[in-house]
């Protein structure tokens, strides 16, 4: 029987290349960096399956030149990179990573918002480079974290387990989310809703971002946002760069409009390290790290795995985004 051809755009978990490789004519791109799109569209022409990470662009070209094209599996939760109304016009069914990644995402979350309040990084450089002379009482001061305001953008999976450690710290949590409210929720974690955003802007001293990019959530928080926000506030970025206006979040912090800011996200990715944020103590920038831990990067790429030979056998994978694909 003549094996499907499959695609993987880079090196992922061993367990997951085996697995797909015993039912797959695999090829796997060996480089670090992505394929150029030209070469992505290349070697999915003739494939039936395409595994792609988050910085791999699926598009309706991509689709329309790849006519046996069957499925495409993402080893990420978030599928904006993938053009899903164009996959589904296909029948092309798109596959995700969601749950397995929920708490590590917000271990990372949380990481950020703690080393923004209490200035981690700045601290390290600080004496690395020599510059800690004595114990002196007004130097690298920062934000308490117990019993502040943590607000919430966005309670899906990830932003309630932030809440949860939140709790842990004794604060108040207050979300925003514009498709659902939660009363269950709210009693189970103690927390708060508001239906204004602006209400959580000008009330939080910590704001927390978990929502997807969609077209409406493309620059949610900008220039007027963070007028809102309190000059003591500090704002989390784990969900998607474009969601906050990266210009506007770098005249908030050097106008000091906010105490500080650690996202994982940049608009661009990777950040050009000519990128003028990066000039400012008050911001941590992380790679787009939050869902890398060993054992979460493994299931990831097993559940990616997974989703693709699904759809190769013509079923619909088990996290599926566009599960209205007629299948086989
Ligand atoms: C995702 O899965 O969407 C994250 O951004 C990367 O783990």
């Amino acid at each position: 029987m003549v094996k499907p051809r499959v695609f993987v755009a880079r090196i992922i978990a061993q367990e997951a290349l085996d697995l797909i490789a015993k039912s797959t004519e695999m090829e796997v791109w060996q480089e670090e960096l992505p394929p150029a799109y030209e070469v992505l569209v290349e070697k999915t022409r003739a494939a039936e399956g395409l595994l792609t990470l988050l910085s791999d662009n699926v598009d309706a070209a991509l689709m329309d030149a790849a006519p046996k094209l069957k499925v495409v599996s993402n080893m990420a939760v978030g599928y904006d990179n993938i053009n899903i109304a164009e996959a589904t016009k296909h029948h092309i069914v798109v596959g995700n990573t969601p749950g397995v990644l929920t708490e590590t995402t917000a271990d990372f979350a949380f990481a950020l918002l703690m080393a923004a309040a209490r200035r981690v990084v700045e601290a390290g450089n600080y004496t690395r480079k020599g510059q800690w002379k004595t114990w002196a009482p007004k130097v690298l001061l920062g934000q308490d974290i117990h019993h502040a305001t943590l607000g919430i953008i966005g309670l899906g999976r990830v932003g309630v387990e932030v809440a949860k450690r939140a709790k842990g710290f004794n604060m108040k949590v207050l979300y925003y989310d514009e498709i659902k409210r939660s009363e269950e929720e709210e009693k189970q974690l103690g927390i708060e809703y508001t239906s204004e955003l602006a209400n959580l802007l000008s009330s939080a001293d910590f704001i927390s971002i978990h929502v997807p990019l969609l077209p409406h959530t493309r620059h949610l928080i900008g220039a007027t946002e963070f007028a809102m926000m309190k000059p003591t506030a500090v704002l989390i970025n784990t969900s998607r760069g474009p969601v906050v206006d990266q210009k506007a979040l770098y005249e908030a912090l050097k106008s000091r409009q906010i105490f500080s800011a650690a996202i994982d996200v940049t608009e661009v990715e990777p950040i050009s390290p000519d990128d003028l944020l990066l000039t400012l103590d008050s911001v941590i920038v992380a790679p787009h790290i939050a869902s890398a831990s060993f054992t979460t990067r493994e299931k990831m790429a097993l559940m990616a795995a997974e989703n693709l030979l699904a759809g190769l056998r013509g079923e619909t994978p088990p996290n599926c985004v566009n599960p209205e694909v007629p299948r086989d």
